[in-house]
């Protein structure tokens, strides 16, 4: 296994997924209100914290993300959102050296009995999950599959008639060849163990013969977000990112547009832009 997340920690395509996550959570935590908690699970969890002046951010994604991101003003909602988590974890303070992933900041944003469950494969990885997770007794960070463990957990919780209307996140390195596979096939296998779930699959944008591969074995109500930087001429090099949600919830369309247009707007290169539909 040797995809770091830690390389990419901050970057373009971190945004999409983290506003969206953020955005995805909050909405189902208004419409939960009074009638129960949220639990979230997140498939590939990471660090959960990322040092973003640490030797693991080399490639200076973050300069070209987050770090012009902290530096813009007039930020729509959905974005200005993402900021105010980001500054807080670094204490409010103008400097931006760390980054939360999707566990710190879905742990962050946690209410009442909400609950959050993330699951890492690397063993060292789990060890930090563990560190950035010590302040949240509502948020678990556990080692294993979690295309497997996420999916036992929501059949489980339906089995046993709690916790329902899950929001997975699966949000593979897809360093395996069979990453695109098993992420459509465990979000399917989620919505017909609970078909209240919504799950939301991050993917690179690189060719879009793999993505369009990856779009048909899903079905039902799926609503595509995509940030295109560039246009996708090389397939080895990521020029977008995606966010594929099933079951959106009302008004996911508006966010994901607000969420892809600001980052496509502001991070993209001439001809950069965005693209919200639905298969
Ligand atoms: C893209 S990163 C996750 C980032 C995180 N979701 C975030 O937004 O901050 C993918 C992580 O999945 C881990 N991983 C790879 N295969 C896995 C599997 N089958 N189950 C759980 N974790 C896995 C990798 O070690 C890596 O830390």
């Amino acid at each position: 296994m040797n995809y770091r997340h830690s390389f990419h920690a901050g970057n373009f395509a971190d945004l999409v997924k983290h506003a969206l996550v953020l955005w995805l959570l909050r909405t189902r935590q208004a419409r939960m209100q009074g009638r129960g908690p949220v639990t979230v699970f997140d498939t590939h969890a990471g660090a959960g914290l990322y040092d973003l002046t640490g030797d693991g951010a080399r490639s200076r994604e973050a300069e070209a993300g987050v770090l012009k991101l902290m530096a813009s003003q007039d930020l729509p909602p959905t974005i200005a959102a993402l900021a105010a988590e980001v500054r807080a974890v670094n204490d409010g303070g103008a400097e931006t050296r760390l980054y939360p992933g999707s566990p710190l900041l879905v742990a962050r944003a946690l209410r009442g009995d909400d609950a959050y469950c993330g699951f890492e494969l690397n063993p060292p990885v789990v060890e930090l999950l563990h560190q950035a997770l010590v302040d949240y007794p509502y948020a678990d960070g556990l080692a294993g599959d979690g295309y497997v463990e996420a999916l036992s957990a929501v059949q489980a919780a339906v089995k046993a008639g709690v916790r329902p209307a899950p929001l997975v996140l699966i949000d593979p390195p897809f360093e395996r060849p069979d990453d695109y596979v098993r992420a459509a096939e465990t979000a399917m296998a989620v919505v017909r163990a609970d078909p209240k779930a919504t799950v939301a699959v991050w993917t690179p944008l690189k060719d879009l013969e793999t993505f369009d591969g990856f779009l048909r074995r899903l079905s039902g109500d799926v609503l595509v977000a995509e940030a295109r930087l560039r246009p996708l001429t090389n397939p080895m090099k990521m020029n977008g990112c995606a966010m594929v949600v099933l079951n959106p919830p009302p008004g996911a369309e508006a966010a994901a547009q607000e969420i892809c247009g600001w980052v496509a707007d502001t991070l993209g290169d001439a001809g950069a832009r965005a693209e919200v539909w639905r298969t």
